[in-house]
């Protein structure tokens, strides 16, 4: 038996070693943390009977644009559990999530034009249609469906409130109410690069970094961090 659930900080490891298991798009930690901080319920894994991580679906809210949406930013399921039904589970989870704790509109993310699996999942399964195409997304050259499924947005998230309204206030929006915490969470992510910051949201896909992922902003920060590490490294050589 396999069973989905949220994912937990006990889990960022074992996701991240299941993704380098998978796919050429990677990242460090703190990209992990960065999603489960600022959207935890946008993350899930698939955990078999022996508690070993076998897939998870990585997600987040954009916030900077006029529509609300939900964003992919990495899915995965090891190669061992795969047509199974448990990247159907992960996704329809996060889905789910996006629309009824942030009343997001739509969902976005970005698959390879040779991934012929995930894309017959996204579209035969899942409902996904292609929006654009992204050439050369990735780092190796190869193009990116820019793919997107319509969601109930906020009609959905009015209804879910009337059910729940002791609730909503704790969910904050993504899209509303806690976008003060949410620009602080990213300062404090990376407080000593103003012109990371300054930048945001001008840069799109020139890096490569995602997955599925296109945050390329997130992946910038990333990349300069790494990359100003490597630079101490050699100035220390
Ligand atoms: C893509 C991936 C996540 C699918 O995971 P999965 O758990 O096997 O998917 P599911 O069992 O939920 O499959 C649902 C549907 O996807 C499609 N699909 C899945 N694997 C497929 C394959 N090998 N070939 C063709 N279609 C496939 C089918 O339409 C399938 O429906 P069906 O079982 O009724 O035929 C998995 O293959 C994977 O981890 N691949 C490597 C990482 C990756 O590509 N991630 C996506 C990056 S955008």
């Amino acid at each position: 038996m396999v069973c989905i659930r949220q994912a937990t900080i006990d889990d960022l490891l074992a996701m991240q070693a299941c993704n380098l298991l998978c796919l050429p798009e990677n990242y460090q930690m703190k990209y992990y943390f960065y999603h489960i901080l600022s959207w935890p319920q946008l993350l899930y894994v698939a955990e078999d009977y022996g508690g070993r991580i076998v897939g998870y679906v990585l997600a987040k809210m954009e916030e900077e644009t006029s529509e609300c949406h939900g964003h992919i930013t990495s899915l995965a399921v090891l190669r061992t559990h795969r047509k199974l039904g448990l990247a159907t589970k992960l996704m329809t989870a996060a889905q789910n999530a996006m629309e009824q704790v942030f009343g997001a509109e739509y969902v976005s993310l970005h698959v390879r034009r040779s991934n012929r699996a995930a894309f017959n999942l996204y579209t035969e399964t899942l409902g996904y249609k292609i929006h654009d195409i992204e050439a050369k997304y990735y780092a190796d050259g190869e193009d990116a469906y820019d793919m997107r499924k319509q969601l109930k947005g906020k009609q959905l998230q009015h209804q879910h409130q009337h059910q729940h309204q002791h609730h909503h206030h704790h969910h904050g929006g993504c899209c509303s109410g806690d976008a003060k915490d949410k620009k602080e969470l990213r300062e404090a992510k990376d407080p000593k690069e103003p012109k990371a910051a300054a930048a945001e949201g001008k840069h799109h896909h020139h890096h490569h970094a995602g997955c599925c992922s296109g945050d390329a902003k997130d992946s910038n920060e990333l990349k300069e961090a790494k990359d100003s590490k490597e630079a101490k490294v050699a100035a220390a050589k």
